[in-house]
């Protein structure tokens, strides 16, 4: 298909003798946005760092990940360089350990245009207002000389998104950018990041342990647990017939209006860490007795079995 920006093919990210992402295979096309969803240690962040180029020395990457027909596993530093700033781009949950207290946001932002396009620093200022402007930022040339502490948490997610976006990044990851914020906030920038992908033509990874949020913003959802993609769908498919279990049980947590299904207030145990999860560890393996209630469920339904648990 020739509108993939992101082909992600087996990939996996092993610490020693355990997996934390596991043969993961996913694709992302231009201009769409992919939720990533599962709960805490799922591998959601795993998978986006190793995009970067940004794991941790002891963690081993293997697999391809194809951007723009490159292949980004075992590229040379320099040139990640080049693909992080113009080719993708990320944004993390809490914008206050990612940016840096001491410079203002102004000079942040202009920091990109001066590192990627090498303009003049007032051109690159200008940029940068124009930049905090785009991500609706009020006043932002009076805010362009505020340091990071002194805007509220939904104004430095904005911040965050403007780094990123400055080089016109193709694809732009999101790690978990609301969690931290309130409600409110978070729906603002869930509906700033979908017009972005509207006017930039900007695809997105969007990650959340959240399946409500993700369902929000996203074209389609890619569900993980425990180091493995379990089901990538459509997002309308994932809620009216979704396939797997465990994707079933993540949709039973969600309050939803006028459901007649018996609500889980969340889902029993957690997922182990890496060390605990044994051979071949499925959710299977964590809930039995609900598994297997879903799997009928899904039968009955289908009027199938549908495999691949
Ligand atoms: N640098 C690391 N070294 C060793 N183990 C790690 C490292 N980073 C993550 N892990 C482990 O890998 C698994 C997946 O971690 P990851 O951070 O990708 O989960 P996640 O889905 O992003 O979870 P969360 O929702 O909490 O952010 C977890 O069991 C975690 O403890
Ligand atoms: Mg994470």
């Amino acid at each position: 298909m020739s509108d993939v920006v992101l082909d992600v093919r087996n990939m996996s990210v092993v610490l020693g003798p355990h997996f934390a992402v596991k043969d993961v295979s996913y694709q992302i096309r231009a201009g769409e946005i992919l939720g990533v969803v599962g709960e805490s240690g799922c591998g959601k962040s795993l998978t986006s760092l190793a995009i970067m180029g940004l794991l941790d020395k002891q963690l081993a990457l293997s697999g391809e990940i194809l951007f723009a027909g490159e292949n980004l596993v075992g590229m040379s530093e320099k040139r990640y360089q080049h693909i992080r700033g113009e080719g993708v781009g990320m944004i993390f949950q809490e914008p206050m350990t990612a940016l840096n207290p001491v410079v203002t946001v102004g000079e942040q932002v202009a920091e990109m245009f001066l590192v990627h396009e090498g303009v003049s620093k007032a051109e690159a200022m200008n940029r940068a207002i124009e930049m905090l402007r785009q991500v609706h930022i009020p006043y932002p040339e009076k805010r362009a000389k505020a340091f990071p502490h002194e805007l509220s948490g939904g104004m430095r997610q904005r911040v965050m998104i403007a780094i990123a976006l400055a080089c016109k990044p193709k694809v732009l990851i999101a790690d978990e950018p609301t969690t931290a914020l309130d409600v409110t906030v978070q729906a603002q920038v869930l509906d700033l990041l979908e017009e972005l992908r509207e006017t930039t033509g900007t695809a997105i990874q969007f990650i959340s342990h959240s399946l409500g949020v993700v369902s929000q913003i996203s074209d389609r959802v890619m569900v993980m647990y425990a180091g493995q993609v379990v089901e990538i769908a459509d997002v309308n498919d994932i809620f009216d017939n979704p396939q797997h279990p465990y994707t079933q049980a993540l949709l039973d947590t969600i309050p939803r209006v006028g459901a007649d299904i018996k609500r889980l207030p969340a889902i029993p145990g957690s997922v182990p860490p890496l060390d605990k999860r044994g051979e071949n560890y499925t959710f299977r393996d964590r809930c039995p007795e609900l598994f297997d209630h879903y799997v009928q469920l899904a039968q009955q339904r289908n009027g199938q079995i549908a495999g691949g648990y």
